[in-house]
Order: structure tokens, then sequence, then C-alpha cells
């Protein structure tokens, strides 16, 4: 039997969606490559869209200048789109927001921070990390943001579970080693006495102990397939010039220490498809990614300390009401608007919307996160404990620490001294900043010592709930169908957009992608009304 070309890649396209279709083309030699991007299509507008229908680019007010309505301004502004942009906040960027010294962090709870960060020193409060398959490389490439690695994990740093009863942190590579190590012997000696005899051939089996062997580095057959140790765990001291050929560091846990500590429940991290090395950042902060919309927007498009305060819905237009930063009640008239704020600021924004819309945006619920930034005199991390960048990992409420990935070898440098979510979160937003701070130190001097605590020039601490215009860190949907659906479709004219109306919710790629979206579909139907 023989298929036809295109009759089987209308099968695998039916089957297996856009990505299965042009992995199979590539295999056939048809793509450019077996692995073309695989990101949702999206042309944008253009002027010369408008030259057969007799229509024109119309009016925009977009409500938020968050990376969503920034990337919606500038979008639609390609077509000559005649857009406006209220921001609550007087800066723009909304979650994605990097802290410098002079900066002001001011919390619901009506205190104030001022960052007295060294100059070079920067804190990205929100996103910090991105993927090299997410839409944000692309913008970044195409507005010129200069990226650099990010690195998400290193074997260097640590895993320290406390309440599992680790007693010391454990580097990621020593980790590594026993995990795989005691797993490899247990799988090796499980599959050479033959009890997986009914899903293996002796091929796969003999194939398998091959891959095991170097996978754990274990022993051979002779030796009962044993866990040892070894150099992958790491030296006691390092190896050297003359005589030293290295000190094994021991002693090499017993395989049920090894699971009780829990380490290996902190691998599956660097495997998720958002979270997998090489991830990205750009140089000097990431706020240089809404900068560089803003520019590219116009700065006279965005209107920041611009708060809404109603929304109506008109036969052939939106109203928006505002509050300026003089106090001033303002109103925008526009064809259309779209809507890129949270959705649980919308829901206690004023509109004529509806019911259902009403209900829809009040239907995610909000996450609480929070990180600290910690400027320390010193960059002991890489001097005294041979870490540059990276992650440590821990059942601490302060579930992590950042080491900078910029800055190598230079004098001061910025750890990430918690970022978590949920209810450390929240235990830790309910302190006064002095408080955070003393808490974050004593859970990190659990891993560094007492180097952790003296050595700290300065901090500034971001409770994600308590910002004002934003009140969170993101949401959650109960279900993707029902309320995101609708939000996902205009109401009137008023679109939506946000991460939030993605799968990449908490990723600024979702809010790319949304506005992408919302995007094309307000522009088609300004080609077609
Ligand atoms: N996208 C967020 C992060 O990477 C949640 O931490």
């Amino acid at each position: 039997m023989s298929y036809s070309r295109r009759g089987f890649l209308t099968t695998v396209g039916a089957t297996g969606g856009a990505g299965a279709l042009f992995a199979t083309m590539g295999a056939l030699g048809l793509a450019p490559t077996a692995e073309a991007a695989a990101r949702t299509p999206f042309e944008p507008p253009r002027p010369s869209d408008f030259k057969l229908t007799g229509r024109g680019a119309k009016k925009v007010v977009v409500l938020g200048a968050g990376i969503a309505g920034l990337a919606t301004a500038y979008e639609l502004g390609k077509a000559g789109y005649d857009c406006t942009v209220l921001e609550a906040l007087d800066r723009v960027g909304g979650r994605n927001w990097t802290i410098r010294g002079g900066d002001r962090v001011t919390e619901l709870d009506g205190s104030t921070q001022v960052a007295r960060f060294s100059d070079g020193i920067y804190f990205n409060a929100g996103p910090a990390r991105l993927a090299q398959w997410m839409v944000t490389m692309d913008y970044a490439r195409e507005l010129g943001v200069e990226l650099e690695v990010f690195t998400n994990s290193n074997a260097q740093a640590y895993i320290f579970n406390e309440r599992a009863g680790m007693t010391a942190p454990v580097r990621w590579r020593t980790a590594k080693a026993d995990v795989y190590g005691y797993v490899s012997e247990l799988l090796a000696t499980a599959a050479d006495g033959g009890a997986l005899d009914g899903k293996l051939t002796a091929q796969d089996k003999e194939r398998l102990l091959s891959f095991l062997g170097g996978f754990g580095a274990i022993g051979n057959k002779a030796s009962g397939f044993a866990y040892t140790g070894g150099e992958r765990r790491g030296h006691a001291v390092d190896p050297g010039a003359g005589e030293q050929p290295g000190t094994p560091l021991l002693p090499v846990p017993s395989l049920s220490d090894v699971f009780a500590s829990g380490v290996g429940q902190r691998f599956s991290f660097e495997l998720g498809y958002d979270q997998a090395m090489l991830m990205f950042q750009p140089v000097g902060g990431m706020d240089a990614i809404p900068k560089a919309f803003a520019h590219a927007i116009g700065k006279h498009r965005i209107s920041l300390r611009s708060k809404v305060t109603k929304i109506t819905d008109l036969p052939h237009g939106v109203e928006v009401e505002y509050q300026d930063k003089t106090g001033r009640t303002r109103k925008i008239t526009a064809d259309f608007c779209v809507a890129a704020m949270p959705p649980h600021i919308l829901a206690r924004t004023p509109h004529n919307l509806g019911p259902d819309v009403q209900a829809a945006l009040a239907t995610p619920t909000v996450t609480s996160s929070g990180k600290i930034g910690l400027e320390y005199k010193r960059r002991w991390w890489e001097t005294d404990e041979d870490i540059y960048g990276g992650i440590t990992n821990t059942d601490l409420d302060l579930s992590v620490v950042w080491y900078p990935s910029y800055g190598y070898g230079g004098r001061r440098g910025l750890v990430v001294g918690y970022y978590h979510n949920g209810a450390n979160a929240d235990s830790y937003a309910a302190l006064p900043h002095p408080e955070r701070e003393k808490r974050a130190i004593t859970q990190g001097m659990k891993i560094h010592g007492a180097k952790y605590r003296d050595e700290l020039a300065t901090s500034v601490s971001v409770a994600w709930k308590l910002q004002p215009h934003i009140e969170g860190a993101w949401v959650g949907w109960p279900s993707r169908t029902g309320a995101y659906q609708l939000l996902n479709k205009p109401a009137g004219r008023v679109h939506f957009a946000g991460d939030w109306l993605s799968y990449m919710i908490a990723w600024q790629a979702g809010a790319l992608e949304s506005a992408r979206k919302t995007v094309t579909e307000l522009h088609q139907r300004v080609l077609t009304d």
C-alpha cells in the first residue's frame, strides 16, 4: 500500500496539529527543518491592508501598559491605528518591573521602601527568565533588546530540604549523582534479574544496561551494578597539579537516605518545557522590553498615572473615563477598546458589558507571589562557593535562592533571597519589609551561614498582592471553558488581552500571544465590519 504524500500530510495535519505536520514535513524534506518554530503564526496589520477595503485604521484605547497592552498598541500602530494607552502606574511594564537604586516600592498597606541598590545593580521583581521558544525572544530581536543567558539550573547550586531531615545543603551535582546512581543500580538489578522480561527483549535489556552504566555511573554486573559514588559527586579537594588527584566528596549516603532526603523531587523542574535551559534575560534588566515597546509606540501615546474608572460600550464606539495624574476625571472615546488590565481589577471597574462578562472577570483566582532582592557587599557565592548564577531549591519558606546571571566577578551583586507563592508569599506579605528581610536572612543562613547576614548591604521586597493596580502575581482558571472562552471574545467593542487569556499564564509570552490574537481579531473586524 502506498500513501500519496499530500494525503499522508493531510492525515498528519488533521490528527497531530500543525506542529506534527511541520515535523513530518521536515522529516520528508519539505519544510526548512524538522524543528521549525512551533509558535502560532502572526501577520502584523499593515497599512496596505486597508487599500482595497475603503476602510481606514481606527482609534483604539488600550487599558493598561503591561506587556499585553504595549504589544497591542505596538502591533496596531504598525498599520496606523491611532492608539492611546492608559496606565494607572507611573511606569510602563506592569508586572515586568526592574527595581534599581532610587526607585520606590509602595504597597497597599501604605508602606514605602526606597531602593538603595548600588549603580549597576538591578532586581527583576517580576518576570526574570525567557524560554527560547517563547515569542518574547522574537520581540526582543525586533525591538533591539540585547539578551544574555539566564542560568536557571546550575550543578553548583544547592538543594536543601530541611523538613525532609537534611542537615546541610547538597550541591545539585551531588544529588543527581546519588539519585541517578541508585536508580540505575535498582533498575539494572531488576532488568538483569529478569524482573522486566515481560517488557524488554534481550536486546532492549542489553541496551538498557549499557545506558544505565553511563547514566548512573554504576559498577558492572560482577559488582552487582553497585553505585558507590565517584567524581560526579564533586570533590572535597579539587584535582590539582603534581600529586593532587582530588579528594572525593565523602561519605556517599545510603540509598535509603538519598530517597528520604527528597532531593530527587527537585529534578523535574529543569525538564519543564518552560523552564529548561538555556534560558535568557535582557541585559541590564527585564524592563528593557517594556521600555523598547514604549519607545516604538511613541511615549506621547501612553498616558501614565491614568486610572480607568469606567468603561462604556456604545453602539458605535467606546467611552472610557479615567482619573488623570492631577486627579481630574477625563473621558476618551475611541472606535474600540482593548482592556489589558488584570481581570480582578477590571471586575471592580464600573462598565456596561453585562452580568456575564462581570461574572467571567470575577472567575479566576488570584495567586500571591513575592520576591526579595538582597544586595551583598561581596559576591561570596562566587568567591567562596564557586556558584556563578543558577538557583538553590529548598523546602524552606523562602523556596529558592537565585544567584545573579550578570556581573560575574564584579564587586557587589544581588541575590534573590526568596521567590515563593501561595501561603509563603502571603505570610511574608503580611510583614513589614524589615521583618521580611530578617526572616529571609534567618532562613538563608541555613544554607550559606553567617555571611548571608553579615555581608548584606541592602534589600527591597515586593509582595505582588500588595502592588497598587496589580494586586496579584497571576491568576488561575477553574476551567478553560465558560468564563475563559467568553473573555477570549470581544464584549461589544471591548476586546480583552493578557497572559490570563492564554495557556502561558505568568509568562510575558502569554501576554504577547494574547495581544497578537486580539490584534488579529480586531483588525479583521475593522477590515470586514
Ligand atoms: N513564569 C514564572 C516563572 O518563571 C512563573 O517563575
